[in-house]
């Protein structure tokens, strides 16, 4: 079994983000179980690979046992050969907010145990983390990936060398890759300066973008180049029109934050005209998935059911006093 501990602003979108890598790396694994933002997963290491591309995830790791008293937790972890660990190790709590049980001395406490059968601590630079989560239950891992904050900080925006404010975080733009299960490539239609397509091609795909703007498209290859992606495509192009900029291509996935109406650009065009075009425009060039964010006021589901889209997933984000989006996952 894995664990993933997601992030707490939009704890259901981090959580659809996890199932649908785990579509994409067996279609046996699934999540067996949720204790507020830790998920147990029904998956083996061979997932690992995949849940590395995680954007709204704090960590991820193997998941030892669960317990529902600290003297079951003591017991169990005595039952366990400890001799897989790397040395020097450390165990390190999380008292989520519903925990309940008193995990003062659980770090000492476990360590010892753990010490006895001949492995060395070191608290300050440990090689491995046992992980201990409080809870309804107490669970116990050992991390195999951590999620570095500094990392996507330093994709932000205004870190990048083409900035306008009008980009998506770091951490959600690949969590919108994500939703889309794409294995081999992506298309953003709305590109702006790349935010999607930077966290897509970091992950290994290949990137496709169009913007209307030809400075966007120039400042998003400025910024690919500046965080080492090479393999793209980047045209100006309208995005209501794909088939004209991109001939019989069909797309593995699509993934997109059109323009709101607010600071970014419409180029002349009625927002919901605009959105149910592109949306027309995306189900004539797709073959998978598309993860794609609206204003809440745009019908989304109704415009994309007319079309011929399946709507899978919805989910809301509260951004500022005059903008609620929703982001949806739907297949052609
Ligand atoms: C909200 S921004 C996209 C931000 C981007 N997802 C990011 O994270 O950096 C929307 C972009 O859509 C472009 N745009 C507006 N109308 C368009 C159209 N009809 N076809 C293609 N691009 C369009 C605008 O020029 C703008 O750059």
């Amino acid at each position: 079994m894995l664990y993933v501990e997601t992030l707490g602003n939009l704890p259901e979108l981090a959580e659809g983000e996890v199932k649908a890598l785990l579509e994409l790396a067996s279609s046996k694994f699934g999540v067996l179980d949720k204790d507020y933002l830790f998920l147990a997963l029904e998956a083996d290491e061979s997932a690992l690979p995949l849940l590395s591309r995680l954007g709204m995830s704090h960590e991820a790791g193997i998941l030892l046992f669960s317990a529902e008293s600290l003297e079951e937790l003591y017991s169990k972890a005595q039952t366990i050969d400890w001799s897989f660990l790397e040395e020097p190790f450390a165990v390190r709590k999380e008292r989520m907010i519903n925990c309940r049980y008193d995990v003062k001395a659980i770090e000492g406490k476990l360590g010892g145990i753990i010490t006895k059968e001949g492995l060395k601590v070191n608290l300050t630079h440990p090689k491995s983390i046992v992980r201990v989560y409080c809870g309804e239950k107490l669970w116990v891992g050992v991390r195999s990936l951590y999620f570095d904050p500094k990392s996507f900080q330093s994709r932000k925006a205004d870190k990048r060398p083409f900035f306008k404010p009008i980009s998506l975080p770091p951490r959600l733009s690949r969590a919108m890759v994500n939703l889309t299960r794409a294995r081999r490539e992506i298309l953003d239609p709305f590109m702006g300066l790349g935010g999607i397509l930077i966290e897509a091609g970091l992950m290994g795909l290949k990137v496709y973008g169009v913007d209307i703007r030809d400075d966007m498209v120039r400042g998003a290859k400025g910024n690919l180049e500046f965080y080492g992606v090479r393999d793209y495509d980047l045209r100006v192009g309208d995005a209501t029109n794909l088939k004209e900029v991109f001939g019989e291509k069909k797309f593995e996935a699509i993934a997109s934050d059109p323009p709101y109406g607010t600071s970014a650009t419409l180029a002349g065009w009625n927002r919901e005209e605009l959105y149910k075009k592109a949306l027309e425009s995306i189900y004539d060039v797709l073959e998978g998935h598309l993860a794609i964010a609206f204003p809440t006021q745009f019908d989304a589901e109704k415009a994309a059911r007319e079309i011929g889209f399946e709507v899978l997933e919805r989910y809301y984000q509260r951004v500022h006093g005059s903008l609620d989006r929703f982001f949806y996952v739907m297949k052609v």
